[in-house]
Parts: C-alpha cells; sequence; structure tokens
C-alpha cells in the first residue's frame, strides 16, 4: 500500500516537474534573442546595459518604479564611483531630519532607486486605472524572461479590426489577451544615446532588457565565475587523486 501511495507521489512530482510554466497567450510563440548573459559563461554586455539603464531612467522611470534596486548596483555595469554618485545626485528622495519632519535630499548611491510615485493608488490614478508593475525583478517574474520583455516592447501595433478594444487600452501581440493598459513607450529616437548608437525600437528594447536582466540579478557573472572555479578545482582533485592513487599502488602485483 505505501509502496503505491509513494509510486503515485513520485510520478505526480515527476508531472509537475515536466509540466513548463504556462504562459497565458501560449499560441503565440516569442521570438528568441540571443543575449550576450544567457548560458554557463553568458556575461552582460557593459555597453547595452548602460544605454539601456538611459532607456530606463529617460523613458520607463516616468511610471515605473525599481525598488529593490540601488542606485550603487550600477557598478556592475561599468558606471564609476562618481557617475554613480551624480546620477544619484541628480534626484530627490523623501526623507525625515532630525527632528523627524518630512524632507527631501539628493539621493546617494546607497538609496534604492526614487519611486515616480507615492504608492500603488497614485500609480493607478495616474495611469488610467492599470498600476505599472514594479520593474526590479520583472525579467524573472514573468515567463519567457528576457525574450518576453523584448517581444513586449516590440510588439505594440494597431489592433486588428476584428478585435474590440477596451477603453484606453492598446493592441499588443504578445500581451497576454493582447490588450494592455500600457501605451507604446519606445518610438524611433526616444532617447540620443551617449555612445551615438541609432536608437531604433529593437535597439532600446533590446537595450533596457539587457540593463532590467541585470537589476534583476546584478550577483549573476560572480556566481557564473565561482561555478567554472570550483569545476576546474574539482578536475584538478580528480587528476591529482588518481596520480596519488596509482603511486601508492604501483608496487602490488596484479
Ligand atoms: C506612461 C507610463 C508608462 C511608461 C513610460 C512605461 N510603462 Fe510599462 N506599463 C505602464 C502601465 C500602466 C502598465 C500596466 C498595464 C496593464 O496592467 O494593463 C505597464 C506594464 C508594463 C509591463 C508589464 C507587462 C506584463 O506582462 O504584465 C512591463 C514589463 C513594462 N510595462 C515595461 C516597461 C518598460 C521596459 C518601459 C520603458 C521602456 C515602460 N514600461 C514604460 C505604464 C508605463
Amino acid at each position: 500500500m505505501m509502496r503505491w501511495v509513494s509510486l503515485a507521489a513520485v510520478a505526480a512530482l515527476i508531472g509537475a516537474v515536466a509540466a513548463t510554466p504556462a504562459r497565458a497567450n501560449e499560441e503565440i510563440a516569442l521570438p528568441h534573442q540571443n543575449w550576450s548573459f544567457a548560458g554557463p559563461f553568458g556575461t552582460f554586455d557593459r555597453a547595452a546595459a548602460q544605454r539601456g539603464f538611459q532607456v530606463y531612467k529617460e523613458v520607463c522611470s516616468a511610471c515605473h518604479s525599481m525598488k529593490l534596486a540601488y542606485y550603487r548596483d550600477l557598478t556592475g555595469i561599468g558606471l564609476s564611483e562618481a557617475q554613480i554618485a551624480a546620477v544619484a545626485a541628480s534626484v530627490t528622495v523623501p526623507d525625515t531630519d532630525d527632528d523627524g519632519a518630512a524632507i527631501d535630499r539628493p539621493a546617494l548611491p546607497s538609496d534604492h532607486f526614487r519611486s515616480p510615485f507615492a504608492n500603488e493608488k497614485a500609480a493607478r490614478a495616474a495611469n488610467n486605472g492599470a498600476a505599472p508593475p514594479d520593474l526590479s525583478l520583472i525579467i524573472k517574474a514573468r515567463d519567457g524572461g528576457a525574450d518576453y520583455l523584448y517581444a513586449l516592447l516590440t510588439g505594440f501595433s494597431a489592433a486588428p479590426s476584428t478585435m474590440k478594444m477596451g477603453d484606453g487600452m492598446n493592441y499588443n501581440k504578445y500581451y497576454p489577451g493582447n490588450q494592455i493598459g500600457m501605451v507604446a513607450p519606445l518610438s524611433e529616437g526616444r532617447v540620443t544615446y551617449a555612445d551615438g548608437t541609432p536608437a531604433s525600437v529593437n535597439q532600446m528594447a533590446k537595450d533596457v532588457t539587457t540593463f532590467l536582466a541585470y537589476i534583476s540579478e546584478p550577483e549573476t557573472e560572480m556566481r557564473k565565475a565561482l561555478g567554472v572555479k570550483v569545476v576546474l578545482f574539482f578536475l584538478l582533485m580528480t587528476c591529482v587523486t588518481y596520480a596519488v592513487k596509482r603511486k601508492i599502488w604501483a608496487d602490488v602485483d596484479h
């Protein structure tokens, strides 16, 4: 009896593991992009991530918070301490002074990124009732991850004439249900890149996705590098123990 119960439990477990998370609109496959940060040896393309930060700062941050990220996290995409201090100082964040009174002060590298709205109600009120989600972990929070975000940002177009659109809704090929409360945030030349890269919609989408992938897991490169070192260490130890074993048993007749 027990055996059958545990067998059933194992079968259920295998079933649960095998079932990949389903996306709400499965019928549309996400186009697959080549991300610099994919795979066990992947690293973040620093130039792309810096351009992506510019896109977040100049476009997305008007509506989306990134509450879990700190300004100091920007070291990981190659900004110097002075650059980070300048980025932080360019915004003011709410704080309290020594007497407990509410004040605004310039942000420090140790501060979280400033949120555009005081709370979710204010965010909804400013966005036609739809709350823009926090982007700190958005790459991990959506099935399809980076491919989904890129597809979403490049998936806006006019709605098919057969589709009845809700009030204030915009057609998006990849958003579940195809109606999203966000207006297409990117358009050709929306930002002017400091490094002269032409700011096409695809380019900006790719860059901001790279940046948000970094923000969702700033320690990923270190983790991968450590993994490689650990594997090399064990390979070396295998060779050493094998050599030692041969030496110790060399005199024993077979
Ligand atoms: C003018 C405000 C505004 C701007 C600017 C804006 N968004 Fe949004 N965004 C929204 C709103 C509102 C929603 C919620 C839509 C809904 O729930 O229907 C949203 C939703 C999203 C979602 C969630 C989609 C999902 O699967 O649930 C992502 C991801 C996103 N935005 C990314 C971005 C990025 C990246 C940028 C910058 C390139 C950006 N947004 C710029 C208002 C904005």
